[in-house]
């Protein structure tokens, strides 16, 4: 991994407007029973949870809906959202495929999916390691910040590869923190908060499912499918505390500390409120983590993946 270098400076005294929240760790970590009936039910962490699959959509989408308009995607195609979460990518396909075409969108929780009445998108609750899929069935299937949460993101991958028809699509796109690594090393307050991070993200390694560097691994897992025109991408950006992204990263990073890091006493809780107050502080720059997209099409007339 290259490591750029980013020009920091010291935080000043901003408290961080953003609560704990919960997100679907709960539902694949299984942390704390507790905490997983509180995620499932309670109606506050319902519109924070809302709130921040929009505001994670709302960054990421664009990326997501240049691939698919570069895959041709059009009327009457037949497609298949896997962890759609509130359905912003299943709405857009719906759209695109119009009344010809059909949308499944599926989740482990459907609180959000049910909202939707669109008469071309059927919501499905179902879990991508567990339940069946039909197979060669649809022109594309697609997730999005799904795979790198999964206990076994490959059986994952494989489920939805048989999904796809010969000759139809398939899109990934995953995270990896690895340009987060990033350092200006004249700059003390970075360097330590580089060092957090990557203890940090050994840690989660270790202690979770989550996978914080899944999103490197997509092409070569694509490839290994025996998909052809086979294409990546990653997208990054440098990132200013204050920013919309920045925001969702010091909300993902508050609950990473608060169920892993803390309690395998990689960070403190003051560490973690530190870094967690550069990471928001307008005055710090620093490389985002990498959105990774990977593409491919199922080969025709080679049988079965
Ligand atoms: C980070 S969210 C991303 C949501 C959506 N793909 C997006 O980008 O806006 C991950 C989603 O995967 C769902 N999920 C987690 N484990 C799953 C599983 N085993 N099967 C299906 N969906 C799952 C979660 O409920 C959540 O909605």
């Amino acid at each position: 991994m290259s490591e750029a270098v980013f020009y920091t400076r010291k935080p000043k005294d901003i408290v961080s407007p953003i609560p704990i929240l919960q997100c679907c760790f709960f539902e694949v970590i299984g942390l704390s029973e507790e905490k997983y009936v509180g995620y499932v039910h309670s109606g506050k962490e319902y519109d924070s949870e809302l709130d921040r699959l929009e505001r994670q959509a709302s960054i990421f989408e664009p990326t997501t809906i240049r691939h698919l308009e570069t895959m041709g995607i059009t009327e009457g195609w037949k497609c298949l959202e896997v962890g759609a979460g509130t359905g912003p990518t299943a709405r857009w396909l719906s759209n695109r495929v119009g009344s010809k075409g059909r949308v499944v969108a599926t989740d482990i929780d459907m609180r959000f999916l049910e909202r939707l009445n669109i008469p071309n998108l059927e919501v499905r609750r179902h879990d991508i390691l567990k339940d069946d899929l039909e197979r060669d069935e649809y022109d594309l299937v697609h997730c999005r910040k799904l795979l790198e949460h999964l206990p076994d993101p490959e059986k994952a991958l494989k489920k939805m590869a048989h999904a796809v028809r010969p000759g139809g699509w398939l899109l990934v796109e995953e995270d990896d923190y690895g340009s987060m690594l990033s350092v200006d090393v004249t700059d003390p307050s970075a360097v330590s908060l580089t060092a957090a991070l990557r203890r940090s993200f050994d840690s989660i390694l270790k202690r979770s499912p989550v996978n914080p560097h899944f999103g490197r691994r997509l092409r070569g897992l694509v490839e290994g499918l025996g998909f052809v025109e086979v294409g990546n991408e990653g997208w990054t950006c440098m990132t200013r505390g204050g920013d919309p992204l920045a925001q969702l990263i010091a909300t993902d990073m508050q609950l990473t500390s608060r169920l892993i890091t803390i309690p395998a006493g990689v960070v403190t809780q003051e560490e973690a409120d530190k870094y967690c107050r550069l990471i928001l502080d307008p005055t710090f720059y620093y490389p985002c983590y990498t959105f990774f997209s990977a593409w491919g099409r199922k080969p025709i007339g080679e049988g079965r993946t």
